[in-house]
């Protein structure tokens, strides 16, 4: 479907409903209200204007979500089943949770008082941000990188200090530890994505022994673990053991990628029970009921996992062949995203592709001519491919001159 035959169909429906509302009395219709009926904006009589929401949705369901790195599957059976069983504790506080802090735990190696649960891993990364960073305390990451860490910490007037990816797009961890020290009094944490959001490129086991040995014990490291049940290179490794073995480590992980649940909202921390305590006043700790109830689930259904990992490969893999067979290069991913490298600035293609109903990654300054794509159904990566020759081929070509 083209974007235009929507924008006429929402055009049809607006102009309908604005008849509608008019045919009650057109003679009666104020210029006003005509221009809110155009702009889809019903009034109710004797009532609050009442916004459509038809359009957006309608538009939203069109479209072929490839720009947030999520699970195109959603939850798997088993999660949806858990969390319609815990809709009957909707009303209640204090309802039977799956005992959802046990079996994380349980999972991970850890005990409960290392535990610290969030409304997705984003409330993680705030909460990490409000207790660490207080007093005009920086932040040290790489740029690109999940900026929602350094936009936070930019909310609460803290510093961030961004050092530069290298040019295989792997982050410096030498740089990372001379950075961390040379600040060392004004530090408030290190963040590092492993493997990094956008560019989808881990940081060995080696790299993070490394970074946690040359910087100062008190210095807290946040190691953002979002994507890791995708990685499958033998260097890498989680990094839970040096919460175990006490060092100032924070892990965040998620359930919004291969679990599928991004709009249940549930993430949560891994750390010392020191940190967990220091982070729990700012934590509301409050995560609803099915997520609760379907989180456990997700996270016992290994056959759903394993069916996303291979379907994650295959249509990563295929696709980046395919686009190399159009001449254009992608950086070797370990997760459900790739950025290909457009050779032009993205912006402009970006709304090309949701001119054609497909979404995909944002601007990640300072890479802004590579576009980040995240892995969908196999309909979806179709659409995606459609529109890549449609957009790219011509323009693309003649300005990288043949
Ligand atoms: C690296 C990384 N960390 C954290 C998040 C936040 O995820 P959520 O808040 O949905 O758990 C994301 C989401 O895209 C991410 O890419």
């Amino acid at each position: 479907m083209k974007k235009n035959d929507v924008s006429r169909r929402h055009f049809v429906g607006g102009a309908a409903a604005a008849l509608g509302t008019l045919a009650i009395a057109p003679e009666l219709a104020s210029a006003r209200d005509r221009e809110a009926a155009a702009r889809g904006i019903r009034r109710v009589p004797g009532g609050a204007p009442m916004l459509r929401m038809f359009d957006e949705v309608e538009e939203y369901d069109a479209l072929a979500h490839l720009s947030s790195n999520e699970n195109p599957f959603g939850p798997s059976d088993k999660a949806l089943e858990a969390m319609n069983y815990a809709f009957k504790y909707s009303m209640r506080y204090g309802y039977p949770d799956n005992d959802v802090h046990e079996k994380i735990a349980a999972a991970h190696g850890v005990d409960r008082d290392q535990l610290l649960m969030g409304a997705g891993s984003g409330e993680i990364l705030e909460v990490v941000g409000l207790t660490y960073l207080g007093h005009g305390k920086k932040v040290i990451g790489v740029e690109p990188s999940y900026g929602s860490v350094y936009r936070h910490a930019s909310g609460i007037d803290a510093d961030t200090v961004l050092l530069p990816l290298e040019d295989d797009h792997r982050q410096n961890i030498q740089r990372m530890v001379d950075a961390t020290n040379r600040n060392y009094r004004d530090v408030g944490f290190v963040y590092v994505c492993n493997p990094n959001n956008p560019t989808g490129v881990c940081i060995t086991a080696d790299e993070i022994a490394y970074l946690l040995d040359n910087i100062p014990e008190d210095v807290p490291v946040l190691i953002d673990e979002a994507y890791h049940h995708f990685v499958e290179d033998p260097e890498y490794e989680e990094s839970i053991k040096y919460v175990t073995e006490g060092r100032k480590v924070i892990i965040a992980r998620t359930f919004s990628k291969i679990y599928g649940m991004a709009a249940m909202r549930i993430g949560f921390a891994i750390a010392p029970p020191d940190m967990i305590q220091e982070m729990s006043a700012y934590s509301t700790g409050s995560v609803n009921a099915l997520a609760r109830w379907g989180g456990v689930a997700a996270m016992e259904d290994v056959e759903a996992q394993q069916k996303m990992l291979a379907h994650n490969k295959h249509w990563r893999e295929q696709t980046r062949a395919d686009l190399a067979s159009l001449g254009f290069e992608s950086i070797p991913s370990q997760t459900n995203f790739f950025m290909v490298n457009l050779g032009r600035e993205v912006a402009p293609v970006r709304r090309a592709f949701r001119e054609r109903l497909v979404a995909v990654g944002r601007d990640f300054p300072p890479m802004l001519d590579h576009l980040r794509v995240s892995i969908g159904t196999e309909e979806e990566m179709g659409r995606f491919m459609n529109a890549f020759e449609d957009i790219l081929k011509t323009p693309v070509m003649s300005s990288r001159g043949g």
